[in-house]
């Protein structure tokens, strides 16, 4: 579907914890045909600055609502945090390729796993509520316990869940792809996904090349116009230079040169 430019008007902003919000808007046409993994395209303000547009991933849309999660980072986020219920936001999307939907007969009892670092958690619930049947199993990874969000909601999807943190204060001690390498050398996963930085997804696309596993991975890159058009968000793959607001933001684990 063609993304649209809507104002959406806001239902809830609130806190999550610390620097995390959890953000719900009105968009029947966003939450009608949304993938997981796709994203939109934020304005937060009607002024001059900040300028650019803010991508936040689809966190969940459904019945006419979508919601988003985010971490204030810098002064885009920081003016999202201050919107009010009522309020309407200038909104582009739903932008991107998303993650492409196995279905349940695919897995053939192998289990799908999903790979989260911190914020990547925000487009993969939407995504295990999509693959809810298949019962995915769901590693999340983040510094210290209080980076580690959406552990309710995977639940409540009936996912298996595994945590790790780098100081050990929740969960396995360590990264998470320490994790995943030790669930690998188990046995093998039906498909992987994954969202989270760039280093993280790096050692996931070494690993499942590794091991021949079919992956999809959502990256992340600064942006300017969000539509393919300055080519600002450019990565390099097997088949030349794609973009991550158009082309992606998923991508197969094997066809990105990192
Ligand atoms: C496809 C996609 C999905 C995303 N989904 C989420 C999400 O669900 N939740 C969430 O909290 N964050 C998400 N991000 C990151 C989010 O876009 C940035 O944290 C946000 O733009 C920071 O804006 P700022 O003005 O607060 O920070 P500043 O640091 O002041 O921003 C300055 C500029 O850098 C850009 N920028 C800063 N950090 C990032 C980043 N990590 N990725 C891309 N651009 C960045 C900003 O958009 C802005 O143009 C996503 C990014 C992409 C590309
Ligand atoms: S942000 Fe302009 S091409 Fe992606």
């Amino acid at each position: 579907m063609n993304p649209a430019q809507i104002k959406a008007k806001i239902i809830s902003n609130q806190r999550l914890s610390g620097n995390y919000w959890h953000l719900e808007f009105e968009s029947g046409r966003i939450a009608k045909h949304a993938v997981a993994g796709q994203f939109v395209n934020i304005r937060v303000t009607a002024g001059p600055a900040p300028l650019l547009r803010r991508p936040i991933s689809i966190h969940g849309a459904q019945a006419g609502k979508v919601k988003i999660i985010y971490e204030i980072i810098g002064e885009g986020t920081r003016v999202l945090s201050g919107k009010e219920p009522g309020e309407f936001l200038d909104v582009i999307g739903p932008l991107g390729n998303g993650f492409i939907y196995p279905r349940p007969a695919e897995s053939k009892g192998a289990k799908n796993i999903l790979i989260a670092g911190g914020m990547g958690v925000a487009p993969l619930v939407f995504l295990a509520e999509k693959l809810k049947k298949t019962k995915p199993l769901v590693l999340i990874g983040a510094r210290t316990k209080k980076e580690i969000l959406c552990t309710r909601e995977f639940k409540a999807l009936g996912c298996a869940l595994k945590l790790a943190t780098d100081d050990g204060s929740l969960g396995f001690k360590g990264r998470v792809t320490d994790l995943f390498k030790i669930i690998l050398e188990q046995s093998k996963p039906a498909q992987v996904f994954s969202c989270g930085p760039h280093l993280m997804l790096k050692a996931v696309a070494e690993m499942v090349n590794e091991y021949k596993i079919n992956a999809q991975l959502s990256l992340e890159e600064h942006m300017a116009c969000g539509l393919g058009a300055c080519l600002g968000c450019a990565v390099k793959t097997k088949a030349g230079y794609k973009t991550v607001c158009k082309d992606g933001p998923v991508f197969s684990g094997e066809e990105l040169i990192w």
